[in-house]
């Protein structure tokens, strides 16, 4: 006899709060006139001058980050590791507080004044990031661990379902490839290794041109009919070049294949549209972008994602539970199993909205400035 357990029903995120404070889309810790203005209104520490015209995007930002208000070897603090982690806001570290201090509680699951509170935040994160990347709908947006563990999600649903010898459509392609540039960072190819050693499908690799950048004549030379996935990074970490994803994707989805993009090293530096890229699915990690460890995200195409099964199983991720079999939730919430990583959740919300008042075009800009300088 199959035992029905009744299913938590998540609330539409519009229904939780109506009044116009808690509206979506409020925003912005850091505005955008700050950026532009002669100086900056942001509170300055003792022994700090004030910020005057002309001065640097570092120089206006310097103040939010109170880790660089410290002396190592008798010298001010210089940071310059951001692509393996940037260093938090004020903005950032106080939401999580805020957090912890006033509404800490489980999301999805009770109905009290506390977890509504943090369901709501929780999901309004989702859709900042949704926003942030022009996602077509915040649903298109899961919470990873990390970019690490949104490619191994990807890997392990998508790649497992669409690249098992035997599954109907790889018979027919007989040997499917996935290509990828040896320019990868290692979690964009170990996945992938443990895939093809499970379903058999071939990895290829496109190798680096005279410049020492992607050869894309090689790639695009690769691609077959074979080819399922295409992955490939945004900017790498390796050789900080960018690589055209709207003419990759152009020509990936051509011979049928799909593309995952291994956004890590773009999302925090620059514009990134997930539509005007036609990424199916790409990745990163909000410990890169000025927002929390313990967070990431995997964007995907809703109808990709609706066709996945779950990554975990648990909490969250069930629409009935029936002692022999269970019924799952929709994207996003099926490849969410368990309680998430709320505070660093919401707190990638604060670092989006960090990022978005200041401009990703500004920071990109400013970024260029300096490698031409
Ligand atoms: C291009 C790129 N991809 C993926 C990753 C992995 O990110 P994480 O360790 O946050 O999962 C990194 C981290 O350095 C990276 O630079």
């Amino acid at each position: 006899m199959a035992l029905k357990l009744p299913p938590f029903k998540v609330p539409a995120l519009s229904s939780l709060f109506s009044s116009s404070r808690m509206a979506l889309g409020s925003r912005c810790v850091f505005s955008a006139a700050q950026c532009s203005s002669s100086s900056s209104s942001t509170a300055l520490r003792e022994g700090e001058r004030p910020v005057p015209a002309g001065l640097s995007l570092g120089h206006l930002t310097r103040p939010d980050f109170p880790i660089l208000y410290q002396e190592v070897n008798g010298s001010k603090l210089v940071y310059l590791d951001s692509a393996a982690t940037s260093q938090k806001p004020t903005a950032v570290l106080k939401t999580m507080q805020d957090y912890y201090e006033g509404y800490n509680s489980n999301v999805h699951r009770s109905i009290h004044y506390l977890s509504t509170k943090a369901t709501y935040e929780y999901e309004l994160a989702r859709k900042k990031v949704s926003d942030f990347i022009n996602a077509s709908d915040p649903s298109e947006i899961v919470f990873s661990r990390n970019a690490t563990e949104a490619i191994n999600l990807v890997a392990c649903t998508w790649g497992l379902t669409n690249l098992k010898p035997g599954d109907e459509v790889l018979i027919a392609c007989h040997f499917p490839q996935i290509v990828t540039t040896v320019a990868e960072h290692h979690s964009a190819i170990v996945p992938w290794q443990i895939v093809a050693q499970k379903t058999g499908a071939v990895l290829k690799f496109v190798g680096l041109d005279h410049d020492e950048l992607v050869d894309l004549a090689q790639l695009r030379q690769m691609l077959s009919k074979n080819t399922k996935l295409v992955v490939v990074h945004h900017v790498s970490n390796v050789l900080g070049s960018i690589l055209p994803i709207e003419d990759i994707a152009i020509w990936a989805h051509e011979v049928g294949a799909k593309v995952l993009v291994d956004a890590c090293q773009s999302v925090p530096h620059m514009v990134v549209d997930v539509q005007a890229l036609d990424a199916d699915f790409l990745v990163a990690s909000s410990h890169k972008m000025v927002g929390p460890t313990g967070i990431g995200f995997l964007y995907g195409k809703i109808e990709l994602l609706s066709e996945m099964p779950p990554f975990l199983g648990g909490g969250e991720m069930i629409s009935d539970v029936f002692l022999d079999h269970s019924t799952y939730a929709e994207p996003p919430l099926r490849f969410e199993a368990g309680t998430p990583a709320i505070a660093e959740a919401i707190g990638l919300g604060a670092a989006v909205d960090y990022l978005s008042g200041i401009g990703m075009e500004k920071i990109h800009e400013y970024e260029v400035s300096i490698v031409d300088s």
